[in-house]
Order: structure tokens, then sequence, then C-alpha cells
């Protein structure tokens, strides 16, 4: 009897095995993005030298955790979606712009590389917001809280980069 194995409706269905399947890469996309972020916002909230540097690196510092916390939720919900997460080998790079920059004192760089990493996150999470839409409902909540992280932490960096640019700085 297929209705003990699996429910007659929802994404975890047999019926939408296809969807839950596209979902898990879209989910699996995500992830990396997030550990990518953790990555990218350690290594930027220990270089920059500075007394202006200071607001920038206390922010990402905290962002770390929030961004790995995401990582999380994304994992739990690909394995929830009988996915498997996967192991560091499969990792590829795409934060060009959040690579240190020449000059350590150049924080310029980084508050535009975290508004540039934050807007790639808010687009593939509306992309996965839609795609839930009548497949989904508790991956698409899950996802429209972590998006609504995200377009705060690009709102904060926003503030920053204005701020820097009246001063002169940029
Ligand atoms: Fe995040
Ligand atoms: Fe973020």
């Amino acid at each position: 009897m297929a209705s003990t194995v699996t429910p007659g409706r929802g994404i975890l269905s047999e019926d939408k095995r296809a969807e839950r399947e596209e979902l898990i890469e879209l989910l699996t996309k995500g992830y990396w993005m997030e550990l990518e972020t953790v990555m990218s916002y350690l290594a930027n909230s220990i270089n920059p030298d500075g007394v202006r540097a200071q607001e920038i690196v206390e922010s990402l510092k905290q962002d770390i955790q929030e961004e790995l916390g995401h990582a999380q939720r994304f994992g739990d919900r690909i394995k929830q979606l009988y996915g498997v997460v996967p192991g560091s080998a499969d990792f590829k790079a795409q934060q060009t712009y959040l690579q240190p920059p020449e000059q350590q004192t150049d924080i310029v760089h980084v508050i535009k590389g975290v508004i540039e990493a934050e807007n790639g996150a808010i687009e593939h999470y509306n992309t996965i917001i839609e795609f839930c839409d009548g497949k989904d409902l508790v991956t698409q909540d899950m996802v429209v809280e972590i998006l609504a992280d995200e377009e705060g932490h690009k709102r904060l960096f926003e503030g920053f980069l204005r701020e820097f640019e009246t001063e002169g700085g940029a």
C-alpha cells in the first residue's frame, strides 16, 4: 500500500518526485551560497585595517553566525525532501567580488562585495519562493524568512556605503 510509504498529497508524495528533485537542486545552490558567504565574511571580518573598518568588521562577525544558520536550514530541508547534503568536494567558488582587496584599508571594496553577495542571495531565494508556489509551502515559508534576513543585511550595508560615500572615503 503506497499510502503507508508516502503521503498522497504534497511535496513528499510520489507524484511530486520530479518537482522534489528540482527543488533539492535549488536548495543545494542556496546551501553553497550560504557557505561561501560564511567563508567570505569570515576573511573580511579579519583582514580589514583601520578605525573606519571596525563597524563593518563587527557587523560581519555577527552575520557569519546568521549565514551559517541559513546553511543549516537549507541542509535540513534538503534532508527532509530525501536529498543528501553534499560534501566539500562538490564546492565551486563564485564570489570573485568578495576576495580580499589589495589594500586592507579598502573597506568600501568589502561593503560593495557584501551588497553584491546579498543581492545574489535575494535573487536566488526569490526564484525558490516562486518555484514553491502551490508545490511546497513549508520550504517557501523557510525561504521567505531567510530572504527577510538577507534584505536586512543588504539594507544595512547600503547604509554603510552611503556613509562612506558622503564622507568622501569611497
Ligand atoms: Fe544567508
Ligand atoms: Fe546575508
